[in-house]
């Protein structure tokens, strides 16, 4: 079997995104462009994966060296231009490799792995020296064009190289292209940086191949969206909302109802089970997994959230959160990261939690907050309940036991344990500990000044409606 390297072109300064950030490392479905990529050349069980790299280099390493580690990263010196970047890849290969060479650029986000597949089979079985992807547009502008005569591929024209007549071409360069790696090393040492932008263009071995009577063919697909190339942040909205269509459109085709795709996010990264409800303006980022039967919005964002089945999420914004079988969340909840919600418990309007552990069956239905604590299965937390868990410079943690009914309006000032089946008065302060089964209350006796208002705010219209009162 012959040797694959899959290159990635990743040194350009995408100079038309008007970014600090590097192109490549901008997003869309929840992945940096160069992720798309990445994880296509990986999925290709190629030999070699190389990234090429210069502008914002330790950016990108950074980012790839996490998620992609088997990739090796060549740099490109200061002669710009895609065929430079190649031969830096060439150079970063074992020496003498001799197999074929996948370029893929990190810009051009949707193209699949079974399209690169048909591509290189295509090459191998015309044993072609080149053969490249391209695309019939109706608006070509800004691609290198495919300029034929006779219906033979005679070369690839840069958009700032082509003459009018050239221009008005439709058939364009994707950018992707599989090489028999010999012929490709030969035909760019002779490539020079004669042309509109001073570069040394890949584009331009095409050419240099046909001339030494090599075979050059160009592989058309159909699906424009796969060759779109990304290069202002126009492009890079159009691209992400063409991927979420075809993501959304996937799982609904897997057992997912999704009531309004336009408004619905779905990450690549996201699993979904059978049966799950989506409805409008759902984002779902990040690793977060739905599990069978579950409803999730209207106006929901979950990011690495994970929920079990059968569960209900409305109108909740969580992050770093799991939520168990047939619990109920929301409408109006915030969940922060540490958040877990046991089997058929409740997180109600309002309430916001972090690193909560909320057991089966326990309740926090109203206006609460609860951070750093763990609430026992079967407790049901009175509305308007604060857990203070913040003394100014530490934070402490709280425990309510199962069963227990803490009443509403309670501060819980951190560390404090509510026993199991424990009560605590409305309105209570808790400071100390309460033990199983106990009333806690802590409530002053209320006093009422007579008269008051009238002595205090003569003539105010509180005084008036008192006095209609009492006369
Ligand atoms: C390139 C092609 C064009 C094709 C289009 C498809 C060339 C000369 N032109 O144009 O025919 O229609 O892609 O999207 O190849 N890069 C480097 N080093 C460089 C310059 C670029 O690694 O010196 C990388 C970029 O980071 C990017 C990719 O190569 O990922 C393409 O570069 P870009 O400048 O966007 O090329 P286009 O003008 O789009
Ligand atoms: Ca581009």
């Amino acid at each position: 079997m012959r040797q694959l390297a899959v290159v990635v072109l990743a040194a350009g300064e995408g100079t038309r995104m008007k970014s600090e950030i590097p192109k490549v490392l901008h997003e869309i479905a929840g992945l940096p462009l160069i992720g798309h990529v990445l994880a296509t050349a990986h999925s290709l069980s190629a030999n070699h994966v190389v990234a090429v790299l210069r502008h914002k280099k330790s950016d990108i390493e950074g980012y790839i060296a996490e998620h992609f580690p088997q990739t090796l990263i060549a740099e490109q010196d200061d002669i710009p231009g895609t065929g430079r970047a190649v031969e830096a890849a060439i150079d970063a290969l074992p020496k003498g490799f001799d197999g074929d060479l996948v370029v893929l650029s990190g810009d051009v986000p949707l193209l699949d792995t079974q399209s690169i597949g048909e591509l290189v089979a295509r090459h191998r079985e015309a044993n072609n020296a080149a053969t490249l992807v391209s695309c019939e547009l109706d608006d070509p502008n800004g691609y290198g064009r495919i300029v034929r005569s006779g219906g033979a591929l005679k070369e690839i024209v840069e958009q700032k190289d082509a003459d009018a007549e050239q221009l008005a071409v439709t058939e364009v360069n994707a950018g992707v292209y599989c090489f028999d790696g010999p012929a490709l090393k030969e035909a760019l040492a002779r490539v020079t940086t004669d042309n509109a932008q001073k570069e040394k263009y890949l584009t331009d071995v095409a050419a240099i191949m046909l001339e030494a009577g090599k075979g050059v063919q160009a592989h058309v697909i159909s699906d424009h969206w796969l060759v779109a190339g990304i290069n202002d942040r126009v492009q890079l909205s159009e691209v992400a909302a063409e991927l979420n269509r075809r993501i959304v459109r996937a799982w609904q085709l897997a057992g997912v109802t999704v009531l309004e795709p336009n408004s619905t996010l779905i990450d690549v990264t996201v699993q979904l089970g059978q049966d799950v409800l989506l409805k409008p303006s759902t984002r779902l980022h990040g690793l977060t997994r739905v599990g069978p039967g579950s409803v999730v919005g209207p106006d929901t964002t979950l990011r690495d959230t994970e929920v079990g089945s059968g569960a209900n999420i409305v109108r909740t914004h969580a992050e770093g959160a799991r939520v168990h079988d047939g619990a109920t969340v929301g409408p109006f909840s915030y969940l922060r990261p540490g958040t877990e919600l046991g089997a058929g418990a409740k997180i109600g309007a309002f309430v916001e939690t972090k690193n909560a552990k909320i057991h089966a069956g326990a309740k926090v239905p109203h206006l609460s907050y609860v951070g750093d604590a763990e609430i026992g299965e079967g407790a049901n937390i009175g509305a308007g309940t604060i857990f203070a868990n913040y003394d100014g410079e530490k934070k402490h943690r709280s425990t309510v036991g199962k069963h227990a009914k803490t009443g509403s309006g309670n501060v819980f000032v951190a560390p404090v344990n509510i026993g199991a089946g424990a009560y605590t008065a409305a309105g209570s302060t808790i400071r100390r500990d309460v033990e199983p089964g106990a009333l806690a209350l802590n409530t002053t006796p209320q006093k009422n000044l007579a008269g008051w208002v009238l002595e205090k705010r003569p003539g105010s219209d509180s005084a008036k409606a008192a006095s209609e009162e009492t006369e």
